[in-house]
């Protein structure tokens, strides 16, 4: 917040911009150890310019830095260090809290300019998978978090919905599909007859030219076939639309793949006109440089998932004007979005520029790869199911008088496996586990959430009411800790949209979480004199808690 921006300004000054203000901004450490102060600023770099050791640099600055907000400036070894003023700090803070609410770290950074996020777009006809989770809590999370910050956001679910795959599948169902059956259970019987497919091809090659046939169909317009694969996707998006209800997500469209179906040859005159297009044994690539080139047409004719996407990325620019456009997809695509880009840039299109792939890493389960495609089948829906009644016992155990349970066991369970994915840095694997992400205690969702509703409930016994001057006075030197990650609150939104990282939100989750109990363990809230004070940062504490829980698409129960 404006304390660091004070000490910024105040250091540009001093160096006479040999060092930008947005650059001293960012080279601010937080110290490791409360001695060092609350902000210390390096003078390594300085060295060069001024041919003086760093720490008598550090020292002529720190004479000269002038503000009144600071109670004391330092040298230490080459760094300036500085000490806020604990009671301006702590009163600034929680009034901008109370003051702002839940709108308490809005920026305006995004100046209502359009982000598109391309997030979750699963493969319909299979099981929505682990990876495809992964995609849609981060995704979602962005999507919050660059709303929070002044940007208009687009969610786009570009499903999975077109491409040879369907070919084979209306083969298969034509061949051995019981239509009662697919009705029942869409997902699983949708896949048994293309894992059935692919086995009786193994026999019979020519299923294969029949697959390929029945989708040279489908790209043709063949009525009967489109029927069918129209039904295919209606009930896998069915199946979908539980698991984003459960998870409590909405998109803006579901134009997946099959909708660039008709905008792909206007595509691929461009190319042509550009002369960008290749033939190369009878299909036709883009070639890059210092990548292989990027495939656009088949030498049957037919087109590709890069294709597609190629015509979606000049739709979306042609229809949302985005600044940015954003895709949450694991990091196996990496070379695909290049490409994507890359052609782009060929095309001549500037605005590619705002285009960013945001890979991340898989789920693991005892350390392997968590596939839903062999042996058993593992359906999505179930696991957060599962995760809801687990929560449903915790609950049962530790406050059996809840009145509304099963709608706060909803909340914990999904909570729970949202925040386990979102507390790592997104490329990194993470480990499922159901019971670890369930627990009370330690780095995890209900953690954080129970925190949210003691202080919710402390303001209930202490029968807060808010007053004018809540947050003037800051009374125990225990609060510290707790106000200075309140007050970084703001800045770590800013970090996690800067980063594509909403595991920097979480992080911060936790570390006020633990402050916050610790800070309850030693000091008596509701004990007179002081109660009032101490409830004012209980309540702001409560609201970063919400806010910052809301961003990371979780719910916060007021009691659990
Ligand atoms: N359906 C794809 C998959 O499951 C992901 C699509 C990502 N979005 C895109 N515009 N390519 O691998």
């Amino acid at each position: 917040m404006i304390f660091k921006q004070v000490f910024a300004e105040q250091v540009t000054k001093l160096v006479e911009g040999i060092i930008p203000y947005e650059t001293v901004l960012k080279m601010i450490e937080k110290p490791k150890y409360e001695s060092h102060g609350d902000f210390a600023f390096p003078c390594f770099e300085l060295a060069k310019h001024y041919a003086k050791s760093p720490s008598l640099i550090s020292a002529e600055l720190a004479g000269k830095i002038d503000a009144p907000l600071f109670e004391k400036v330092e040298s230490v070894g080459g760094y300036i260090n500085v000490f806020l003023q604990k009671e301006k700090v702590a009163s600034q803070t929680i009034q901008s809290i109370l003051e702002k609410k839940n709108h308490y770290g809005d920026e305006m950074i995004g100046n209502n300019k359009t982000i598109t996020i391309d997030f979750s777009s699963p493969n319909i006809a299979k099981p929505f998978s682990m990876g495809h989770l992964r995609s849609t809590v981060i995704g979602n999370a962005l999507s919050l978090i660059a709303e929070k910050s002044g940007y208009q956001v687009i969610r786009l679910n570009h499903l999975g919905d077109w491409g040879t795959q369907f070919g084979k599948l209306i083969v298969a169902y034509t061949k051995w599909g019981i239509e009662e059956e697919v009705r029942k259970s869409p997902i699983k019987e949708l896949l048994a007859l293309y894992v059935k497919f692919h086995q009786e091809a193994e026999k019979d090659p020519s299923l294969n030219d029949l697959g390929r046939a029945a989708f040279k169909k489908l790209e043709h317009g063949d009525e009967e076939t489109i029927q069918l694969w129209r039904w295919f996707r209606d009930e896998s998006l069915k199946e979908f639309m539980k698991i984003y209800n459960q998870l409590g997500i909405s998109f803006d469209s579901f134009d997946g793949e099959a909708f660039y179906n008709e905008k792909m040859e206007k595509v691929v005159k461009q190319l042509s006109a550009k002369g960008l297009l290749v033939e190369s044994q009878g299909a036709y690539v883009v070639e890059l440089e210092g990548f292989p080139p990027s495939l656009i047409k088949k030498s049957d004719g037919t087109t590709l998932y890069a294709t597609r996407d190629l015509a979606a990325a000049i739709y979306r620019q042609e229809t949302y004007q985005f600044t940015k456009s954003l895709y949450v997809v694991g990091y196996e695509q990496t070379l695909h979005f290049k490409q994507l880009f890359a052609v782009l840039e060929k095309m001549g299109y500037y605005w590619q520029k705002g285009m960013a792939h945001i890979p991340f890493g898989m789920i693991l389960k005892e350390g392997k790869k968590m596939s839903t495609r062999k042996g058993k089948l593992v359906l999505l829906e179930e696991v957060i199911e599962e995760a809801i009644q687990l929560a449903l016992r915790n609950i049962e155990e530790k406050n059996p008088n809840l009145s509304n349970k099963e709608e706060v066991a909803k909340q914990v369970g999904v909570g729970a496996i949202i925040f386990h994915d979102l507390k790592n840095f997104r490329l990194h694997d993470i480990e499922f586990s159901l019971e670890d992400m369930l627990r009370f205690e330690g780095e995890t969702g209900p953690y954080v959430q129970y925190t949210h509703a003691r202080a919710a409930s402390l303001l209930r016994k202490g029968k807060y009411v808010e007053q004018s001057n809540d947050g003037s006075t800051f009374i125990d030197p225990e609060a510290w800790p707790i106000i200075k990650l309140l007050m970084d609150f703001p800045q770590t939104i800013t970090r996690a949209l800067d980063d594509y990282d909403p595991s920097q939100i979480a992080k911060i989750l936790l570390d006020i979480s633990k402050s916050f109990n610790k800070y309850y363990a030693v000091v008596k809230i509701l004990d007179e004199p002081h109660k009032q004070a101490r409830l004012s940062l209980v309540y702001a504490v409560n609201i970063v808690l919400k806010e910052g829980l809301r961003l990371l698409g979780i719910k916060a129960p007021e009691e659990m």
